[in-house]
Formats: structure tokens, C-alpha cells, sequence
């Protein structure tokens, strides 16, 4: 196998599949743009959902890219060897062109000539079928005829070998690709779905070729899609045979620094380890959301309640090494200061992100402290000396204080706490919210259905109404929810908006929608675009080609799509509410209702 750095092997991914015919494009931002299904874009295939139901690319049918990605429902598994909660997912795609027996090619060829992977080493998997979509013996017979030995070629369930871009959208069957490692496993059916770690999972060839509705049925999409991703920390890992991503040169320089930091040694012992880890993957992940240019701050919600956890748990865990809670700060600059090059948009806003990683760590401790006298009076009236569970998550729940340390503060009093408990109201409450997060987050572009795509039309009727009405052109979309009831925009703004203001942003878009004007999509660079005066989000790389939505003389935005055609398919448009979203930035949700 070659031993490459991450950077390595990024350049030969994105090489390697621009000759194949890939256009190279922009990693998105992890803040998803109009994809209400995911709080954070977990796959580099989620800012092309458009694109994979139907929707032509300006960059054509086969792309590749490096996608910032976070997953966190893990986030109780960080600290063993392969689990991350950011990670970068190399991906390439074809948009109704080539499909199974081209990826899979691809894929082998890449692995065994360009990674120089010996073929023995490679398992694959293949979906086994069920009602809703056939057994995969093509992909299993492009495997074998390419050399993978059939034992390493596994049929498995849906459950393992299927893909769903979220609740809803387009999905398929895939073939996954495993390293095999050197770990013995007993187990007479050990398979890649075995957790022992003899296969390590690097690559996911997704063949969507259907769309998952809200009845739960799969029907045919118009096109058949490929869409693949491949862990970059993992393969790396992998490559260099190092038994986890944190040996990798992702975390090596803030590892070394946690470790003088605390005056700690790297693997001296569990405890240790997984503490470090754990700091050094949080952290990242923090970096990267605090830096993102559609970047959220610290809160109790949504994607801001994500971070909190993540930068309260790394200050935990650097209290358990003895590390000081500042220190955290140093270990972010390590992160802004290795992927800077690469994401250029952690230097722009790295004084953000330290400004408001100190005021995390702030708050944090005076929750601390409040979460202490809270306990003091709590032990006064534990019985038999075990505090129950309730008592132990309204701690958490109500003031953020940390299981963890709810246990060690008890242990000191003699007190046991109820752990079992605990998690029960935990998990009570967990589904609670969960459904809630199901509604908030149900229906979406994902569908593209005609009501969604009419009330994105309508944001960017909104985004520039807002600009004329209030004065001010320096108010910019700092986020974008759309469902097929309502559409929510928010915005940076400092006050409440007056009740005349409302009505005049209501009166100029109901204007432009009785105007009737056909909307306009022209492919150009994101260079001509921004000469031309769009407005949008300049992620793009340079000389990429993008899609510019015009609406006559009012609105001109670089977006993905998809946008009705006219005006006049939107109906009355009606602001429903405007209120705060956060320091600086309003929340509008607006309706559209049908005129006939
Ligand atoms: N979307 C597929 C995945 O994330 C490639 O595994």
C-alpha cells in the first residue's frame, strides 16, 4: 500500500477522477442550504440532491469532491479508532451517466493501481435484495471478474447495503469497500457486518437509482445515479497502517500539544487516550462549524446545541487529564493553523472562532458552578445514598451539568448515582425531542415537490425585498429552511422589523409575483456571476461554473435550484412571523397561499 499524507491523497483522489472526465468542484458548506432533512451536511452527495432527482448540473454529469462532513451520532463512540465527528469525505459522482459497472471499475482501479492496495486485502460487499429492489448479482459479478476472490465478496441486507439520503429523497443499493486488517475473529459468519474490526470500511458506491416518498415507498428515479463517498481520515489511516485516525497528521500536532498541555503521555494509559481523543476530534469539529462561513455560534438549539455539546464535552474531558479549559483554544489554532490552506475560510474567521470558543468555556463554568450549589442541596435529601435518575438528567437537562460529573462529585459524598435511571429519562426525553426534530424537519427540497419549490422561489423574492425595504444591502441569508408549508429565512438585522415594514415587504413581493416574470437560469463562473452583481454564497473554486437565478430586475442569486418557472405559479405571499433568531439575526417564516 503507499503511504501518502491526507493532503497526498486528496490530490491523487481529485486527479485520479478528473481523468475520468470529473469536473472538480467546492466543498459545501456544513450548514446545509435548503436541505431541511440533516442539521449538518453528513455526505458529500446531500448539496446534490437537486441534481441526483432530475436537475442538470452547470458542471455536467460526472463531479468529484472533498466534502467537510459531520456526523455526531456517535458521538459516544469518539475515542475508539475510527469514529469521527467531522470528517472529509472524498466523492465523486455520476448524474444519469455511467453506472455500476464504470464505479466499480473506477473504484478498483484507483484502490489497486493508484493506492497500490494488494487485491487480497479487498472485501466487498453487494445488497442481497428484498421486496422493494432486486439482488445485486451484477455489481458481485463486476468484483469478481475484476479479481476480488468470492469468499471476500458478501451479500447483505438492507441494513448494511443500502443508502438513504434522509428520510425521504433519492436512495439505492450500494456495494461497500473494506480493508481486511490483520484482527483474528473467531466468529464462524464473521463478515464485514461483524463489529470486531477485521474489515474497516473505506468507500460506499451508492447506485440511486430510486426515491424514497413520505408513504415509505421506493419508486423509479428519472435517471440512475452514482454517488460514492470515501472516508478520507480512515483510508489514510489505513494506508499507513497506524492503528487509529488520531495517529494520522489530521490530529498529530494537536495531540502532541494536548500532551504538553497536560504534562500527559499519549497512550500511557485508556483513560488518557480516550481523553485526548476525544478533545482533539471535538475541537476540530468545533473549529470547523464555529469557522464555516455559514458558521453558527454556541446555543440551545439545533446546530448551535451540536457545538455546545461538543466544546462542554472536550473542557470535560481536558479537566479529566488535567488540562486547563483555556488550553482548548490553543488546540483550535492547531486546527486553524494545519487546514487553513485547504479551507481557507478557518483563517478568515479565526478570531470568531477563538472569541467565541472562550465564551463557550465561560458560560460553561458558571454553569458549573451553578450545577454545584444544585447538587449540594440535592445530596441533602438523597436516600439509601443513590441518587436516582431523574434527578441525575434534571441536573443535565436543566443545568448542563455533565453525567460524568455528577458521578464523581456523588462518589466523593459516598453517593452512588443511578446510572440505568439516568439514561432512561435521557432516552424518554431523547425520543421526545426526536419526534419533534422529525416534524420541524419533515418534507423539504429534498422532495422538490411544486409547494417547495415555489417557496424557495418566494426566499429569494424575500431576500431581496428585505435589502430595498430596509435600506440596506449589507443584510444577508444567514440560513434557509424550507418545508412544503412554509418557508423560514433568516437574516442579520439588529431590531424587530415595524409593522409597516412588514407590509411593504409583503406588497413588493406580491408585485413582483403579479409582474409574471418567467425566472431565468444562466450557467457562468462564479468569477462572470459575481461581475454581474448576484449575490449568494462565493464558495465555489475559481472558474467553476455555477447557476445564477434571475428574477427581471429584482433578484439575482447563485443557487442550485430548483425555482418555479414564473411568478405567477407562487400565489399571496404573507409573512407569518418575525422574531429573534440569535444575537443579530431575525427569523422570518412566510406563507405562500394559492390565489385560485
Ligand atoms: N452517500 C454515501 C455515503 O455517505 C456515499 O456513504
Amino acid at each position: 500500500m503507499k503511504k501518502l499524507t491526507s493532503l497526498q491523497l486528496r490530490e491523487k483522489y481529485l486527479q485520479f477522477f478528473e481523468s475520468k472526465g470529473h469536473s472538480i468542484i467546492a466543498s459545501s458548506s456544513l450548514i446545509p442550504e435548503n436541505d431541511p432533512s440533516v442539521l449538518f451536511t453528513t455526505a458529500g452527495m446531500h448539496p446534490l440532491v437537486p441534481y441526483l432527482l432530475g436537475e442538470s448540473h452547470p458542471n455536467g454529469k460526472r463531479l468529484c469532491d472533498v466534502q467537510k462532513c459531520i456526523r455526531t451520532g456517535d458521538i459516544d463512540e469518539i475515542g475508539d479508532a475510527t469514529h469521527c465527528t467531522f470528517f472529509e469525505m472524498l466523492g465523486n459522482w455520476s448524474l444519469g451517466d455511467y453506472f455500476k459497472e464504470d464505479s466499480i471499475k473506477f473504484s478498483f482501479e484507483f484502490l489497486t493501481k493508484s493506492l497500490e492496495i494488494p487485491i487480497d486485502k479487498i472485501a466487498v460487499t453487494v445488497f442481497e435484495g428484498d421486496s422493494d429492489a432486486p439482488r445485486d448479482d451484477f455489481s458481485a459479478g463486476v468484483w469478481a471478474s475484476l479479481g476480488i476472490d468470492k469468499n471476500n465478496i458478501f451479500f447483505l441486507a438492507k441494513e448494511h447495503n443500502w443508502w438513504n439520503s434522509g428520510e425521504t429523497g433519492p436512495c439505492g443499493g450500494d456495494t461497500e469497500i473494506f480493508i481486511i486488517t490483520d484482527k483474528k475473529c473467531d466468529k464462524p459468519d464473521c463478515s464485514p457486518a461483524c463489529d470486531c474490526g477485521k474489515y474497516v470500511e473505506i468507500w460506499n458506491n451508492v447506485f440511486m437509482e430510486y426515491n424514497k416518498k413520505a408513504d415509505g415507498k421506493y419508486e423509479k428515479l428519472s435517471q440512475q445515479n452514482v454517488d460514492t463517498g470515501m472516508g478520507l481520515e480512515r483510508t489514510i489511516c489505513m494506508l499507513n497502517g497506524v492503528s487509529s485516525v488520531y495517529e494520522t497528521d489530521f490530529f498529530s500536532g494537536a495531540i502532541e500539544l494536548v500532551c504538553k498541555l497536560s504534562g500527559k503521555e499519549y497512550l500511557s494509559d485508556e483513560e488518557t487516550t480516550k481523553s485526548m481523543r476525544i478533545i482533539a476530534d471535538h475541537i476540530r469539529t468545533a473549529t470547523f462549524i464555529l469557522g464555516d462561513d455559514k458558521g453558527v455560534t454556541p446555543s440551545n438549539m439545533d446546530q448551535g446545541y451540536v457545538l455546545r455539546r461538543l466544546i462542554r464535552r472536550a473542557v470535560r474531558y481536558a479537566r479529566v487529564i488535567g488540562m486547563e479549559a483555556c488550553g482548548i483554544l490553543e488546540v483550535s489554532k492547531c486546527f486553524i493553523a494545519k487546514y487553513s490552506d485547504i479551507y481557507s475560510e478557518l483563517a478568515k474567521n479565526a478570531d470568531k472562532i477563538i472569541v467565541e470558543l472562550q465564551k463557550e468555556i465561560d458560560r460553561f463554568s458558571k454553569t458549573v458552578e451553578n450545577g454545584l450549589k444544585e447538587i449540594e442541596k440535592v445530596l441533602k435529601y438523597v436516600q439509601n445514598n443513590m441518587l436516582n435518575g431523574k434527578t441525575a438528567f434534571r441536573l443535565y437537562d436543566t443545568f448542563g451539568f455533565p453525567l460524568e460529573m455528577t458521578v464523581e462529585i456523588c462518589k466523593e459524598k459516598g453517593v452512588e448515582v443511578d446510572v440505568d435511571g439516568y439514561h432512561k429519562s435521557f432516552a424518554e426525553h431523547q425520543l421526545k425531542s426526536q419526534k419533534g426534530a422529525e416534524q420541524k424537519f419533515k418534507g423539504g427540497l429534498a422532495d422538490s415537490g411544486d409547494a417547495t419549490i415555489n417557496l424557495h422561489t418566494a426566499t429569494h423574492l424575500l431576500n431581496a425585498a428585505l435589502k430595498k425595504v430596509l435600506g440596506d444591502d449589507n443584510i444577508m441569508q444567514r440560513g434557509s429552511n424550507i418545508t412544503a408549508e412554509r418557508l423560514r429565512f433568516d437574516f442579520n438585522f439588529d431590531r424587530p422589523l415595524t409593522a409597516d415594514e412588514k407590509t411593504s415587504i409583503e406588497s413588493m413581493i406580491n408585485g413582483i409575483i403579479a409582474e409574471k416574470i418567467d425566472i431565468e437560469c444562466e450557467e457562468i463562473t462564479v468569477e462572470q456571476a459575481k461581475e454581474k452583481g448576484a449575490i449568494g454564497v462565493f464558495e465555489s473554486k475559481y472558474g467553476q461554473l455555477v447557476k445564477v437565478f434571475t428574477i427581471g430586475s429584482y433578484s439575482k442569486e447563485i443557487c442550485g435550484g430548483p425555482h418555479a418557472k414564473n411568478t405567477a405559479d407562487l400565489g399571496v405571499f404573507k409573512i407569518q412571523k418575525e422574531q429573534s433568531s440569535s444575537s443579530g439575526v431575525r427569523r422570518i417564516k412566510g406563507i405562500l397561499i394559492k390565489s385560485n
